[in-house]
Protein backbone atom coordinates (compact mmCIF):
# COMPACT_ATOMS: atom_id res chain seq x y z
CA UNK A 1 0.00 0.00 0.00
CA UNK A 2 1.34 3.61 -0.95
CA UNK A 3 2.48 5.62 1.85
CA UNK A 4 -0.28 8.29 3.12
CA UNK A 5 1.25 11.67 1.86
CA UNK A 6 -0.85 13.45 4.87
CA UNK A 7 -0.58 12.27 8.13
CA UNK A 8 -2.27 12.91 11.67
CA UNK A 9 -0.04 15.43 14.02
CA UNK A 10 2.43 14.15 16.11
CA UNK A 11 0.72 12.74 19.23
CA UNK A 12 -2.94 12.48 17.86
CA UNK A 13 -5.00 9.32 16.55
CA UNK A 14 -7.66 8.99 14.55
CA UNK A 15 -9.83 6.73 15.65
CA UNK A 16 -11.74 4.64 13.27
CA UNK A 17 -15.17 3.18 12.91
CA UNK A 18 -14.32 0.02 14.69
CA UNK A 19 -12.92 1.72 17.47
CA UNK A 20 -15.69 4.55 17.39
CA UNK A 21 -17.99 1.81 18.27
CA UNK A 22 -16.21 1.38 22.01
CA UNK A 23 -16.54 4.87 22.55
CA UNK A 24 -19.77 5.00 22.14
CA UNK A 25 -20.33 2.13 24.50
CA UNK A 26 -18.33 3.90 26.59
CA UNK A 27 -19.71 7.62 26.13
CA UNK A 28 -23.63 6.23 26.60
CA UNK A 29 -22.51 3.90 29.80
CA UNK A 30 -20.65 7.46 31.57
CA UNK A 31 -24.28 9.33 30.29
CA UNK A 32 -26.12 7.01 31.66
CA UNK A 33 -24.16 6.58 35.10
CA UNK A 34 -23.25 10.19 35.80
CA UNK A 35 -27.41 10.73 35.50
CA UNK A 36 -28.15 7.77 38.12
CA UNK A 37 -25.82 9.71 40.28
CA UNK A 38 -27.84 13.09 39.08
CA UNK A 39 -24.67 14.62 37.10
CA UNK A 40 -25.66 17.45 34.54
CA UNK A 41 -22.78 17.57 31.62
CA UNK A 42 -21.64 20.61 30.69
CA UNK A 43 -19.67 21.14 27.42
CA UNK A 44 -17.35 24.31 27.03
CA UNK A 45 -15.11 25.23 24.00
CA UNK A 46 -11.62 23.35 23.03
CA UNK A 47 -10.19 27.04 23.68
CA UNK A 48 -9.42 28.92 26.57
CA UNK A 49 -7.27 32.35 27.46
CA UNK A 50 -3.81 31.59 28.10
CA UNK A 51 -4.31 33.25 31.32
CA UNK A 52 -6.82 31.19 33.00
CA UNK A 53 -4.81 27.99 32.48
CA UNK A 54 -1.55 29.49 33.88
CA UNK A 55 -3.47 30.93 36.64
CA UNK A 56 -5.77 28.31 36.98
CA UNK A 57 -2.59 25.19 36.96
CA UNK A 58 0.34 27.12 37.97
CA UNK A 59 3.04 28.62 36.00
CA UNK A 60 5.44 26.09 37.33
CA UNK A 61 3.76 22.82 36.59
CA UNK A 62 4.57 21.07 33.85
CA UNK A 63 1.52 21.51 31.63
CA UNK A 64 2.01 24.89 31.98
CA UNK A 65 5.76 25.15 31.53
CA UNK A 66 6.17 22.60 28.91
CA UNK A 67 2.91 21.04 27.57
CA UNK A 68 0.80 23.93 26.68
CA UNK A 69 -0.41 24.28 22.31
CA UNK A 70 -0.51 28.22 22.56
CA UNK A 71 -1.68 30.05 19.85
CA UNK A 72 -2.50 33.83 19.61
CA UNK A 73 -4.52 35.81 17.28
CA UNK A 74 -4.61 39.85 17.29
CA UNK A 75 -4.06 41.16 20.82
CA UNK A 76 -5.69 37.49 22.21
CA UNK A 77 -3.49 34.43 23.68
CA UNK A 78 -5.17 31.46 23.77
CA UNK A 79 -4.38 27.46 24.53
CA UNK A 80 -6.40 24.14 24.06
CA UNK A 81 -7.67 23.35 27.04
CA UNK A 82 -5.23 20.57 28.72
CA UNK A 83 -7.59 19.92 31.23
CA UNK A 84 -11.18 20.82 31.97
CA UNK A 85 -11.39 22.15 35.77
CA UNK A 86 -10.02 25.47 35.18
CA UNK A 87 -12.30 25.91 32.24
CA UNK A 88 -15.68 24.52 33.91
CA UNK A 89 -14.65 26.81 37.10
CA UNK A 90 -14.58 29.63 34.50
CA UNK A 91 -17.89 28.95 33.18
CA UNK A 92 -19.44 28.16 36.48
CA UNK A 93 -17.82 32.12 37.60
CA UNK A 94 -19.01 33.52 33.82
CA UNK A 95 -22.63 31.57 33.95
CA UNK A 96 -23.20 32.79 38.21
CA UNK A 97 -23.85 28.78 38.46
CA UNK A 98 -24.15 29.27 42.15
CA UNK A 99 -27.29 30.82 41.62
CA UNK A 100 -29.04 27.58 40.29
CA UNK A 101 -28.57 26.99 44.19
CA UNK A 102 -27.33 23.97 45.85
CA UNK A 103 -24.41 22.48 45.14
CA UNK A 104 -23.55 22.14 40.92
CA UNK A 105 -22.71 18.27 39.92
CA UNK A 106 -21.16 18.47 36.56
CA UNK A 107 -19.56 16.00 33.83
CA UNK A 108 -17.82 16.16 31.15
CA UNK A 109 -16.66 13.81 27.91
CA UNK A 110 -14.18 15.45 25.55
CA UNK A 111 -10.90 16.13 24.08
CA UNK A 112 -7.63 18.14 25.44
CA UNK A 113 -4.36 18.75 24.23
CA UNK A 114 -0.77 18.46 26.08
CA UNK A 115 2.22 18.16 23.95
CA UNK A 116 3.95 15.79 25.84
CA UNK A 117 6.14 12.95 24.34
CA UNK A 118 3.97 10.74 23.00
CA UNK A 119 3.93 7.14 24.10
CA UNK A 120 1.54 4.07 25.08
CA UNK A 121 -1.10 5.63 27.07
CA UNK A 122 -0.05 9.10 26.38
CA UNK A 123 -1.44 11.23 23.69
CA UNK A 124 -1.17 14.84 22.48
CA UNK A 125 -4.57 14.67 21.95
CA UNK A 126 -6.69 12.71 24.59
CA UNK A 127 -10.00 12.06 25.94
CA UNK A 128 -11.35 12.58 29.26
CA UNK A 129 -14.67 12.07 31.06
CA UNK A 130 -14.49 13.67 34.42
CA UNK A 131 -16.92 14.98 37.12
CA UNK A 132 -16.68 18.72 39.58
CA UNK A 133 -18.49 19.27 42.21
CA UNK A 134 -18.62 22.96 43.04
CA UNK A 135 -20.30 24.37 46.32
CA UNK A 136 -19.48 21.98 48.89
CA UNK A 137 -17.04 21.63 51.36
CA UNK A 138 -17.86 18.47 52.92
CA UNK A 139 -16.60 14.61 52.94
CA UNK A 140 -19.64 13.62 51.09
CA UNK A 141 -18.67 15.27 48.35
CA UNK A 142 -15.39 13.65 47.96
CA UNK A 143 -16.31 10.54 48.57
CA UNK A 144 -19.17 10.58 45.68
CA UNK A 145 -16.57 11.70 43.62
CA UNK A 146 -14.52 8.83 44.21
CA UNK A 147 -17.40 6.37 44.23
CA UNK A 148 -18.47 7.21 40.55
CA UNK A 149 -14.37 6.83 39.51
CA UNK A 150 -14.34 3.52 41.06
CA UNK A 151 -18.26 2.82 39.43
CA UNK A 152 -17.43 3.12 36.17
CA UNK A 153 -14.63 0.93 36.13
CA UNK A 154 -16.09 -1.82 38.17
CA UNK A 155 -19.49 -1.60 35.70
CA UNK A 156 -16.74 -2.10 32.63
CA UNK A 157 -14.99 -5.45 34.47
CA UNK A 158 -11.46 -3.55 35.33
CA UNK A 159 -11.67 -4.39 39.02
CA UNK A 160 -7.85 -4.64 39.80
CA UNK A 161 -7.10 -1.00 40.65
CA UNK A 162 -5.28 0.77 43.58
CA UNK A 163 -6.67 4.10 44.84
CA UNK A 164 -4.21 6.04 46.14
CA UNK A 165 -5.27 8.90 48.67
CA UNK A 166 -3.68 11.61 50.02
CA UNK A 167 -4.52 14.68 52.17
CA UNK A 168 -2.23 17.71 50.86
CA UNK A 169 -4.22 20.19 53.56
CA UNK A 170 -5.22 23.54 53.36
CA UNK A 171 -2.52 26.08 52.60
CA UNK A 172 -2.04 26.80 56.40
CA UNK A 173 -1.04 23.17 57.04
CA UNK A 174 0.82 23.59 53.31
CA UNK A 175 2.88 26.01 54.16
CA UNK A 176 4.58 24.40 57.07
CA UNK A 177 5.12 21.27 55.44
CA UNK A 178 6.74 23.32 52.50
CA UNK A 179 9.48 24.46 55.30
CA UNK A 180 10.04 20.96 56.98
CA UNK A 181 10.16 19.81 53.09
CA UNK A 182 13.10 22.47 52.10
CA UNK A 183 14.66 22.30 55.55
CA UNK A 184 14.80 18.60 54.57
CA UNK A 185 16.12 19.41 50.97
CA UNK A 186 18.04 22.15 51.73
CA UNK A 187 21.84 20.48 52.29
CA UNK A 188 21.53 18.32 48.82
CA UNK A 189 20.42 21.21 46.97
CA UNK A 190 23.27 21.37 45.03
CA UNK A 191 22.50 17.35 44.28
CA UNK A 192 18.54 17.89 42.77
CA UNK A 193 17.88 18.21 39.37
CA UNK A 194 17.38 21.37 37.09
CA UNK A 195 13.55 21.19 37.70
CA UNK A 196 13.52 20.61 41.06
CA UNK A 197 15.97 23.43 42.34
CA UNK A 198 13.26 25.98 40.30
CA UNK A 199 10.65 24.59 42.06
CA UNK A 200 12.31 24.73 45.45
CA UNK A 201 11.17 28.09 46.12
CA UNK A 202 8.03 28.68 44.83
CA UNK A 203 6.64 25.28 44.56
CA UNK A 204 8.73 22.47 46.47
CA UNK A 205 5.68 20.46 47.06
CA UNK A 206 6.17 19.31 43.17
CA UNK A 207 9.25 18.13 43.97
CA UNK A 208 7.41 14.84 45.75
CA UNK A 209 6.47 14.50 42.03
CA UNK A 210 9.81 14.71 40.39
CA UNK A 211 10.52 11.63 37.57
CA UNK A 212 14.22 12.53 37.53
CA UNK A 213 16.70 9.71 38.91
CA UNK A 214 18.59 12.22 41.23
CA UNK A 215 15.75 13.53 43.06
CA UNK A 216 14.56 10.21 44.41
CA UNK A 217 16.74 9.38 47.33
CA UNK A 218 15.52 12.72 48.69
CA UNK A 219 12.11 12.25 47.93
CA UNK A 220 12.28 8.65 49.59
CA UNK A 221 12.84 9.87 53.26
CA UNK A 222 11.39 13.39 53.12
CA UNK A 223 8.78 14.14 55.80
CA UNK A 224 5.15 13.62 54.79
CA UNK A 225 2.40 15.78 54.46
CA UNK A 226 0.37 13.92 57.22
CA UNK A 227 2.39 14.84 59.84
CA UNK A 228 1.80 18.78 59.34
CA UNK A 229 -1.93 18.92 58.49
CA UNK A 230 -3.90 20.87 61.10
CA UNK A 231 -7.00 19.94 62.90
CA UNK A 232 -9.32 21.01 60.04
CA UNK A 233 -7.49 19.33 57.45
CA UNK A 234 -7.08 16.32 59.73
CA UNK A 235 -11.13 16.02 60.68
CA UNK A 236 -11.63 16.53 57.07
CA UNK A 237 -9.41 13.74 55.87
CA UNK A 238 -10.36 11.05 58.42
CA UNK A 239 -14.12 11.82 57.05
CA UNK A 240 -13.08 11.14 53.83
CA UNK A 241 -11.41 7.74 55.02
CA UNK A 242 -14.67 6.99 56.93
CA UNK A 243 -17.07 7.40 54.70
CA UNK A 244 -14.74 5.69 51.60
CA UNK A 245 -14.48 2.50 54.40
CA UNK A 246 -18.31 2.45 54.64
CA UNK A 247 -18.78 2.03 51.26
CA UNK A 248 -16.57 -1.08 51.02
CA UNK A 249 -14.06 1.12 48.61
CA UNK A 250 -10.45 0.27 49.45
CA UNK A 251 -7.87 2.74 49.07
CA UNK A 252 -4.15 2.95 50.30
CA UNK A 253 -2.75 6.22 51.62
CA UNK A 254 0.43 8.04 50.19
CA UNK A 255 1.46 10.69 51.71
CA UNK A 256 4.02 11.38 48.65
CA UNK A 257 0.75 11.84 46.27
CA UNK A 258 1.19 15.09 44.85
CA UNK A 259 -0.96 16.18 41.75
CA UNK A 260 0.48 17.90 38.75
CA UNK A 261 -1.98 20.99 39.16
CA UNK A 262 -1.34 23.70 41.82
CA UNK A 263 -4.59 23.92 42.51
CA UNK A 264 -5.68 20.97 44.75
CA UNK A 265 -5.63 21.53 48.30
CA UNK A 266 -6.82 18.50 50.95
CA UNK A 267 -7.88 15.33 49.38
CA UNK A 268 -5.74 14.11 46.59
CA UNK A 269 -6.53 10.70 44.56
CA UNK A 270 -5.08 8.54 42.02
CA UNK A 271 -6.39 5.69 40.44
CA UNK A 272 -3.99 3.22 39.32
CA UNK A 273 -3.84 0.02 36.98
CA UNK A 274 -1.38 -2.65 36.61
CA UNK A 275 -2.21 -3.65 33.61
CA UNK A 276 -1.26 -0.01 31.51
CA UNK A 277 2.77 -0.18 32.12
CA UNK A 278 4.30 3.24 32.70
CA UNK A 279 1.19 5.57 32.29
CA UNK A 280 -0.40 3.73 34.80
CA UNK A 281 -2.65 6.15 36.20
CA UNK A 282 -6.38 5.62 35.09
CA UNK A 283 -7.84 8.65 36.53
CA UNK A 284 -6.94 11.17 39.53
CA UNK A 285 -8.66 14.32 41.37
CA UNK A 286 -8.93 15.86 44.20
CA UNK A 287 -10.11 19.36 46.18
CA UNK A 288 -9.51 22.25 44.83
CA UNK A 289 -11.29 24.70 47.71
CA UNK A 290 -9.34 28.25 46.38
CA UNK A 291 -9.68 27.66 42.54
CA UNK A 292 -12.93 29.64 42.06
CA UNK A 293 -11.91 32.38 43.89
CA UNK A 294 -8.53 32.57 42.21
CA UNK A 295 -10.26 32.37 38.80
CA UNK A 296 -12.52 36.01 40.38
CA UNK A 297 -15.37 33.99 41.32
CA UNK A 298 -17.04 33.81 45.20
CA UNK A 299 -15.03 31.47 47.69
CA UNK A 300 -16.28 28.10 46.80
CA UNK A 301 -15.40 25.01 47.59
CA UNK A 302 -15.03 21.91 44.94
CA UNK A 303 -13.99 18.47 43.99
CA UNK A 304 -13.66 16.52 41.37
CA UNK A 305 -11.94 13.84 39.01
CA UNK A 306 -11.30 12.99 35.26
CA UNK A 307 -10.03 9.62 33.89
CA UNK A 308 -8.43 9.23 30.29
CA UNK A 309 -10.31 7.25 28.16
CA UNK A 310 -7.60 5.84 26.15
CA UNK A 311 -6.09 4.35 28.90
CA UNK A 312 -9.80 2.22 29.75
CA UNK A 313 -9.38 1.41 26.57
CA UNK A 314 -6.24 -0.07 26.52
CA UNK A 315 -7.06 -1.73 30.53
CA UNK A 316 -9.99 -3.13 28.85
CA UNK A 317 -7.65 -4.82 25.93
CA UNK A 318 -4.97 -6.02 28.25
CA UNK A 319 -7.98 -7.61 30.16
CA UNK A 320 -9.66 -8.76 27.17
CA UNK A 321 -13.09 -6.72 28.03
CA UNK A 322 -14.70 -6.34 24.68
CA UNK A 323 -16.71 -2.97 24.69
CA UNK A 324 -19.71 -2.54 22.23
CA UNK A 325 -20.51 -4.35 19.62
CA UNK A 326 -19.91 -5.64 16.22
CA UNK A 327 -20.87 -3.94 12.93
CA UNK A 328 -23.84 -4.92 11.62
CA UNK A 329 -27.15 -4.23 9.92
CA UNK A 330 -30.68 -5.40 9.99
CA UNK A 331 -31.45 -5.78 6.40
CA UNK A 332 -29.33 -5.42 3.25
CA UNK A 333 -31.71 -4.95 0.04
CA UNK A 334 -29.94 -7.29 -2.97
CA UNK A 335 -31.03 -6.46 -6.38
CA UNK A 336 -30.58 -7.30 -9.70
CA UNK A 337 -31.49 -4.77 -12.77
CA UNK A 338 -32.56 -1.63 -12.84
CA UNK A 339 -35.77 -1.54 -11.83
CA UNK A 340 -35.05 -3.62 -8.48
CA UNK A 341 -32.41 -1.14 -7.67
CA UNK A 342 -34.97 1.42 -7.88
CA UNK A 343 -37.65 -0.27 -6.12
CA UNK A 344 -34.86 -1.16 -2.95
CA UNK A 345 -34.23 2.65 -2.76
CA UNK A 346 -37.55 3.65 -2.07
CA UNK A 347 -38.08 0.27 0.48
CA UNK A 348 -35.28 1.64 2.38
CA UNK A 349 -37.60 4.61 4.01
CA UNK A 350 -40.04 2.20 4.90
CA UNK A 351 -37.84 -0.32 6.71
CA UNK A 352 -36.02 2.75 8.70
CA UNK A 353 -39.22 4.66 9.59
CA UNK A 354 -40.03 1.37 11.44
CA UNK A 355 -36.50 1.12 13.48
CA UNK A 356 -35.00 -1.32 11.36
CA UNK A 357 -31.51 -0.36 9.93
CA UNK A 358 -31.25 -1.03 5.97
CA UNK A 359 -29.11 -0.77 3.35
CA UNK A 360 -28.19 -1.36 -0.23
CA UNK A 361 -25.61 -1.51 -2.64
CA UNK A 362 -24.25 1.70 -3.65
CA UNK A 363 -21.54 0.48 -6.57
CA UNK A 364 -23.64 -1.25 -9.04
CA UNK A 365 -22.10 -4.68 -8.07
CA UNK A 366 -22.91 -8.36 -9.10
CA UNK A 367 -25.87 -10.24 -7.33
CA UNK A 368 -22.95 -12.37 -6.07
CA UNK A 369 -21.27 -9.51 -5.03
CA UNK A 370 -24.09 -8.09 -3.30
CA UNK A 371 -24.44 -11.10 -1.07
CA UNK A 372 -20.94 -10.93 -0.03
CA UNK A 373 -20.99 -7.80 0.53
CA UNK A 374 -24.33 -8.21 2.82
CA UNK A 375 -22.06 -11.11 4.69
CA UNK A 376 -19.21 -8.05 5.16
CA UNK A 377 -21.44 -5.75 6.54
CA UNK A 378 -22.69 -8.75 8.99
CA UNK A 379 -26.71 -8.06 7.55
CA UNK A 380 -28.93 -10.21 9.43
CA UNK A 381 -31.40 -10.44 6.75
CA UNK A 382 -31.38 -10.07 2.79
CA UNK A 383 -34.22 -8.92 0.90
CA UNK A 384 -33.42 -10.26 -2.84
CA UNK A 385 -34.85 -8.99 -5.55
CA UNK A 386 -35.22 -9.48 -9.67
CA UNK A 387 -37.79 -8.51 -12.40
CA UNK A 388 -39.74 -11.90 -11.71
CA UNK A 389 -39.91 -10.94 -7.35
CA UNK A 390 -41.10 -7.12 -8.57
CA UNK A 391 -43.87 -8.47 -11.27
CA UNK A 392 -45.00 -10.81 -8.49
CA UNK A 393 -44.69 -8.54 -5.45
CA UNK A 394 -43.09 -11.54 -3.65
CA UNK A 395 -39.41 -11.85 -2.83
CA UNK A 396 -36.76 -13.94 -1.52
CA UNK A 397 -36.09 -12.85 1.97
CA UNK A 398 -33.60 -14.56 3.44
CA UNK A 399 -31.97 -15.22 7.20
CA UNK A 400 -28.37 -15.01 6.62
CA UNK A 401 -27.48 -16.68 10.04
CA UNK A 402 -29.41 -19.68 9.50
CA UNK A 403 -29.12 -19.59 5.95
CA UNK A 404 -33.01 -20.40 5.59
CA UNK A 405 -35.12 -18.47 2.77
CA UNK A 406 -38.98 -17.72 2.26
CA UNK A 407 -40.68 -16.31 -0.59
CA UNK A 408 -42.83 -13.30 0.98
CA UNK A 409 -44.82 -10.30 0.17
CA UNK A 410 -43.12 -6.92 1.49
CA UNK A 411 -45.87 -6.04 4.20
CA UNK A 412 -45.44 -10.12 5.41
CA UNK A 413 -41.34 -9.12 5.38
CA UNK A 414 -42.62 -6.10 7.60
CA UNK A 415 -44.20 -8.37 10.11
CA UNK A 416 -40.84 -10.50 10.77
CA UNK A 417 -38.84 -7.73 11.36
CA UNK A 418 -41.14 -6.14 14.13
P1 LIG B 1 -4.78 14.62 35.37
O1 LIG B 1 -4.24 13.66 36.37
O2 LIG B 1 -3.82 15.56 34.74
O3 LIG B 1 -5.95 15.39 36.09
O4 LIG B 1 -5.49 13.82 34.21
C1 LIG B 1 -6.48 12.83 34.49
C2 LIG B 1 -6.25 11.60 33.66
O5 LIG B 1 -6.17 11.95 32.28
C3 LIG B 1 -4.93 10.88 33.94
O6 LIG B 1 -5.03 10.05 35.06
C4 LIG B 1 -4.77 10.09 32.65
O7 LIG B 1 -5.54 8.90 32.69
C5 LIG B 1 -5.34 11.02 31.60
N1 LIG B 1 -4.26 11.71 30.87
C6 LIG B 1 -3.57 12.80 31.26
N2 LIG B 1 -2.65 13.14 30.35
C7 LIG B 1 -2.78 12.27 29.32
C8 LIG B 1 -2.13 12.09 28.05
N3 LIG B 1 -1.18 12.92 27.62
N4 LIG B 1 -2.54 11.06 27.26
C9 LIG B 1 -3.51 10.21 27.67
N5 LIG B 1 -4.15 10.33 28.86
C10 LIG B 1 -3.81 11.34 29.66
C11 LIG B 1 -6.71 16.37 35.50
O8 LIG B 1 -6.73 16.61 34.33
C12 LIG B 1 -7.58 17.11 36.49
N6 LIG B 1 -8.34 18.13 35.76
C13 LIG B 1 -8.50 16.14 37.21
C14 LIG B 1 -9.42 16.82 38.17
C15 LIG B 1 -10.73 17.10 37.96
N7 LIG B 1 -9.10 17.29 39.36
C16 LIG B 1 -10.17 17.86 39.89
N8 LIG B 1 -11.15 17.76 39.05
Amino acid sequence: MAQAKYTTHLGMVDILPDEVRKWQFLENLIREEAATFNFEEIRTPIMEQTELIVRGLGQLTDIVSKEIFSFSRGEDNYVLRPELTAPVVRAFVEHHLDQRGGSQKLFYIGPMFRAERPQKGRQRQFHQFGLEVLGSSDAVADVEVIAFMIHIYNKIGIKNTTLKLNSIGDPDSREKYKEALKAHLKPNFEKLSEISKKRYEKNPLRILDSKEEEDQPFIKNAPVITDYLNEDSLAHYAKVKEYLTDLNIQFEEDPYLVRGMDYYTQTAFELISPDLGAQDALAGGGRYDLLVEEIGGQPTPAVGFAAGMERLLIACEELGIELGSEKKVDVYIVTLGDAARKWGLSQLPKLREKGVSATMDYMGRSMKAQMKDANRENAQYTIIVGENELNEGRFTFRNMKESEESSLSFEEILDKLL
